[in-house]
């Protein structure tokens, strides 16, 4: 077990649910394109290994599973770190030929503005039945037919690559090249669709709001990226072009027959991407702080309405930021008295638990933690790092005492939890 009661107490929240909240908001503006599609919206987070890894062909040392990076309840049971963990159970169920799962998802990680160790994610797959196929002749043309009735649009797509590439991007060996044509681009259009409508409601918004900037005055240019999961192939990204920079907006792929053929619907094929919502929505609404999501203060909650068209967030005063620094030395596993004591090297020690250690002290009172300085001492082979804290609330100005107080426990418990020494 690796999960703070900091993190389980955001389980119960469900901000996709929470009425009028600007994540609830985005995920029925995102099901509103998906008009045929079962959505699953109240998937508990807790989900063994299997789900959340092993049924998606996720192998044994993959990075993803390792403690510094999820959340485990026990060996066998973690707090889902994204919303794939439910594909294999919802095909097996095999209730609708598309489906949306929207729920928070959990991951350790840094602290900035556009990370959270909670957030929530959409995921969408749709399949086709090769065993029936009504009028059509073949499951390409059937597939064909339902590209025909995706509303069109006329942004700007840079889509260089073929639909799939033997080495980078393989087909899978039990499909056609003709079936995965057909699927690819009504997997694009789908996804370029949900994409043209958030950015149409953010440009109305904006211009609502008298903004004049790339939103408003410019036309959207999107992107597709050649990408890698290890449950579908071909894969994709998404990226759309955003303050001067791309920025990834989801993943997506043909599903690994396989997770098909294991959940017992062997004869069906299809894609599946996966989104995050918050993102989306600080895009929608100019939030600018991802903290802002979870706030209660009613400056925040009460400008949001799943009534008439989006409104453009309209912060409320920032208060004063206190930043404090803390200098330590990584634990040396030193071995005899007086001798040379080993390196200590990045093995034992990982960022991520500072982050948590910030997080269990402050809650959602530090807004950032960043590494300032590292260096290794010449002659003892010693690894020294410096840490700076951002401490701010979003609702009230912090006294020194208080961010005092936080920093000296910040401090001390990095030495108890970590281990470490500090300078
Ligand atoms: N689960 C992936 C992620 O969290 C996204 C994804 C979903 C990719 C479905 C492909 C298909 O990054």
């Amino acid at each position: 077990m690796n999960t703070p009661s900091t993190i389980l107490s955001a389980i119960p929240r469900r901000l996709h649910l929470q009425k009028d909240h600007p994540i609830a908001v985005t995920r029925e503006l995102i099901e509103s394109r998906f008009p045929d599609y079962k959505c699953h919206n109240t998937l508990c987070p807790v989900v063994t290994v299997e789900q959340n890894f092993d049924s998606l062909g996720f192998p044994a040392d993959h990075i993803g599973r390792s403690r510094t990076d999820t959340y485990y309840l026990n060996r066998n049971t973690v707090l889902r770190t994204h919303t794939s963990a439910h594909q294999a159970d919802t095909f097996r169920a095999n209730e609708s030929a598309g489906y949306l799962i929207s729920a928070d998802v959990y991951r350790r990680d840094a602290i900035d503005r556009s990370h959270y160790p909670v957030f929530h994610q959409m995921e969408g797959a749709r399949t086709w039945d090769r065993n029936s196929l009504g009028t059509s002749k073949t499951i390409a043309e059937q597939i064909w037919a339902d590209v025909a009735k995706i509303p069109s649009h006329f942004i700007n797509v840079e889509d260089p690559n073929p639909p799939f590439h033997p080495e980078r991007n393989p087909l899978q060996e039990s499909h056609s090249a003709e079936e995965v044509e057909a699927m690819v681009v009504h997997l694009k259009r789908s996804l370029e669709d949900v994409v043209v409508a958030i950015f149409n409601a953010a440009k109305t918004a904006a211009a609502a709001a008298g903004e004049k900037t790339a939103l408003t005055e410019e036309p959207l240019k999107v992107r597709w990226v050649e990408a890698y999961f290890p449950f579908t192939s071909p894969s994709w990204e998404l990226e759309v072009f955003w303050k001067d920079d791309w920025l990834e907006v989801l993943g997506c792929g043909i599903v690994k027959q396989d997770i098909l053929n294991n959940a017992g619907v062997p004869s069906r094929l299809g894609w599946a991407f996966g989104l995050g919502l918050e993102r989306i929505a600080m895009l929608l609404y100019s939030i600018p702080d991802i903290r802002l999501f979870w706030s209660t203060d009613t400056r925040f909650l009460s400008q949001f309405s799943s009534a008439g068209p989006i409104q453009r967030f309209v912060p409320f005063s920032k208060y004063p930021a206190c930043f404090k620094d803390v200098s330590f030395w990584l634990r040396s596993s030193s071995s005899a008295a007086g001798g040379h004591s080993r390196n200590v090297s990045a093995h034992d020690f990982h960022e991520n638990d500072v982050m948590e250690v910030a997080r269990d002290v402050s809650g959602d009172l530090v807004e950032d933690v960043r590494l300032v300085d590292e260096f290794v001492h010449p002659r003892t082979g010693r690894k020294s790092m410096c840490y700076r804290t951002n401490y701010r609330s979003l609702e009230r100005t912090l006294t020194n005492e208080e961010t005092n107080e936080l920093h000296e426990r910040f401090r001390q418990q990095l030495v108890e939890k970590l281990g470490v020494e500090l300078r």
